[in-house]
């Protein structure tokens, strides 16, 4: 009798019996400047599809390892090629217009909200206008645009540079795809 089996399938009861982290919409090297083609290696070839092989392994914590899955393929969907003049538009221009005024002005809460993590952590624009953050890993349905706040999604890029880090964050955001989330 295979009891880890059994006890894996116990934990997954209404669960998906294995997840996989879907393939980039754009080459490793294309979100440099805002993201290195080093820590897309890292980010999304090592890290991300861990959580994955984790889960499908049946290690470790399975809550974890799936919300580790959910996020990251929510956040590696989410980027384009970086442009300097990559403005929002359409529904989420709406959303963001109608809580915030401006995207100037939303970016400005942004960083604040991001800022205020301590360790490890998300940060996003729901639904419903609101800015959130979410401790370590969490599968959250509301999400419209989602920024990686652990260190290894800035680092190596930007050493302590949060700051910058967000700000790039904007040049790449796939604004026609997140419309497509509404
Ligand atoms: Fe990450």
């Amino acid at each position: 009798m295979n009891y880890g089996f059994i006890r894996n399938t116990i934990l997954r009861e209404g669960k998906p019996s294995s997840l996989k982290i879907e393939a980039l919409p754009y080459a490793a090297k294309d979100l440099a400047p805002a993201i290195s083609r080093d820590t897309i290696d890292y980010h999304y070839e090592e890290l991300a599809k861990t959580y994955a092989k984790r889960y499908n392994a049946g290690e470790g914590d399975p809550e974890f390892n799936e919300a580790g899955v959910f996020l990251h393929n929510t956040l590696f969907q989410q980027y384009q090629k970086p442009s300097d003049n990559n403005t929002p538009t359409g529904k989420i221009l709406e959303l963001i217009e109608k809580h915030y005024t401006s995207f100037v002005d939303f970016k400005e809460a942004f960083l604040k909200e991001a800022m205020s993590i301590q360790g490890s952590g998300w940060v996003y624009l729901a639904r419903d206008g609101k800015i959130k953050t979410i401790v370590n890993h969490e599968i959250k349905k509301d999400i419209i645009v989602l920024v990686d706040w652990w260190e290894h999604a800035w680092a190596l890029d930007y050493q302590a540079d949060k700051k910058s880090y967000l700000k790039n964050q904007w040049t790449i955001m796939n604004w026609e795809h997140i419309n497509g989330l509404f």
